[in-house]
C-alpha cells in the first residue's frame, strides 16, 4: 500500500514539475531576451511546450504581461486604408470577430493596379525553392520545378508598393487593436504555390498545423492570384485559436502536422472556412487557429502575407536592411520606431 502511494506521489509531482521547470527556462530565457535581443533556443522551445501544456492560456497570460510596458495609441478618427475607410465601429466589429473566429474577411480588395504591380514584380524577381532554399531561380509557370517558391523578406521590403502596404495605417489599427498594444511590424512573406507535388506538402504548410513563432500575432494576406477551389484555398478551423480550444489529444502530439481525418474527429464541419476570393482578396487571421493550404489542383497561386507581432520573443529573424527606401517609409519609419525595430534603413 505504501509503495503504490509513493508511486502515485511521484507522478504527480513529476506532472507539477514538468511545467515548473518550463516556466523557469522561459523566465530565463526571456530575461536573456529582455537584454539582447535575441530569444535563446531553450527558451524558443519552453513558449512551445507550454503553449501545449496550457493549451494556449500559457501565450494570453504572457500577452496580457508584455503589453503594459507598451500601450497602445488611441485612434478614434476614421482611416483610410487599402481596405477603404474603416471608423471605429467598423474597427471595433473587426476586433470582435477576430477574437471570436481568428479570422475575418475583408469586404474591400486591394486595388487591381496594386495587384497587377505586385504580381508583375513576382514573375521578375527571384525566389528560392523548395525542399533546398539553396539556389534563385524566376518562376516560371511553365516549367514547375517545386511546390514553392519563396521569395526573400529583403527584397520584398526594398518594394515600393509593399512599403506603402507596411504603412497602411487601417491594417496597422487592426493589429494595434488585436494585440492589444504598439503593433510591431514582423516580416512579409510572398510566395507561389504550384501543382509540381500531387500530393499535400508538409513544406507547403498543406497539412493542418498552427503557428507558434511569437506569444501572440496577427497575419494580414493578399491574394494576389485569382483562389478558386481548385488552386489551393487557404483553410483554416473557425475558433481554433482561443486557448482551451484544441483537444488535448492532438495537442500531446506537439508542434506536429495533423491529418485532416484526425482534426474532424474534433471540430465541426461548419467550423472549416475555406478561402476563396479573386485576386486582391484579403484576410485576416490569427494563426494558431488550425490552418493549412490545400494541395492545387491546377494553376498557381500567389499571396502576400504580413506578420505583426506584440513582441519578438521566439524565432530569430534577421533585420531588414532597406538599401530603397522611399522617402515617406523613412520618415515613417522614424516616426514609428516600436512598429518599425526590425528594419535597417541604409542611406
Ligand atoms: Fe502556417
Amino acid at each position: 500500500m505504501k509503495t503504490t502511494l509513493y508511486k502515485i506521489k511521484q507522478k504527480v509531482i513529476a506532472r507539477l514539475k514538468g511545467p515548473v521547470d518550463k516556466i523557469n527556462a522561459f523566465n530565463q530565457a526571456y530575461a536573456v531576451f529582455q537584454k539582447t535581443g535575441e530569444t535563446p533556443k531553450q527558451g524558443y522551445e519552453a513558449l512551445l511546450e507550454l503553449y501545449c501544456l496550457t493549451n494556449g492560456k500559457f501565450n494570453d497570460t504572457m500577452n496580457t504581461k508584455l503589453i503594459s510596458s507598451n500601450p497602445p495609441k488611441k485612434i478614434n478618427a476614421t482611416l483610410e486604408g487599402v481596405i477603404g475607410k474603416i471608423d471605429d465601429v467598423k474597427f471595433k466589429n473587426i476586433n470582435n470577430t477576430l477574437n471570436k473566429d481568428g479570422y475575418i474577411g475583408f469586404d474591400k480588395k486591394a486595388s487591381p493596379e496594386l495587384v497587377s504591380r505586385l504580381y508583375d514584380y513576382a514573375l521578375k524577381t527571384y525566389t528560392k525553392v523548395a525542399p533546398l532554399y539553396d539556389t534563385k531561380v524566376i518562376y516560371d509557370s511553365l516549367k514547375p520545378i517545386s511546390e514553392i517558391y519563396r521569395f526573400d523578406p529583403v527584397d520584398l521590403v526594398n518594394n515600393k508598393d509593399i512599403q506603402g502596404l507596411i504603412m497602411d495605417p487601417v491594417l496597422i489599427n487592426i493589429a494595434r487593436n488585436y494585440l492589444g498594444c504598439e503593433p510591431i511590424f514582423d516580416f512579409p512573406a510572398m510566395w507561389w504555390s504550384t501543382t509540381f507535388l500531387k500530393e499535400a506538402s508538409e513544406e507547403a504548410a498543406q497539412l493542418y498545423h498552427f503557428d507558434l513563432d511569437r506569444i501572440k500575432w496577427l497575419k494580414i494576406f493578399i491574394y494576389l492570384s485569382d483562389v478558386t477551389p481548385e488552386n489551393g484555398p487557404h483553410r483554416l478551423i473557425k475558433g481554433s485559436h482561443i486557448a482551451g480550444a484544441k483537444p488535448r489529444s492532438l495537442l500531446n502530439r506537439g508542434y506536429a502536422r495533423i491529418p485532416d481525418a484526425d482534426i474532424m474527429k474534433y471540430h465541426k464541419p461548419e467550423d472549416v472556412v475555406v478561402v476563396l476570393g479573386e485576386a486582391g482578396s484579403m484576410f485576416a487571421e490569427d494563426t494558431k487557429c488550425w490552418h493549412k493550404g490545400t494541395p492545387l489542383k491546377k494553376g498557381h497561386r500567389l499571396v502576400l502575407e504580413f506578420e505583426y507581432t506584440s513582441s519578438m520573443f521566439g524565432t530569430n529573424y534577421p533585420k531588414f536592411e532597406l538599401q530603397n527606401a522611399s522617402e515617406e517609409f523613412r520618415n515613417f519609419c522614424v516616426d514609428n520606431p516600436i512598429y518599425a525595430a526590425n528594419f535597417i534603413l541604409k542611406n
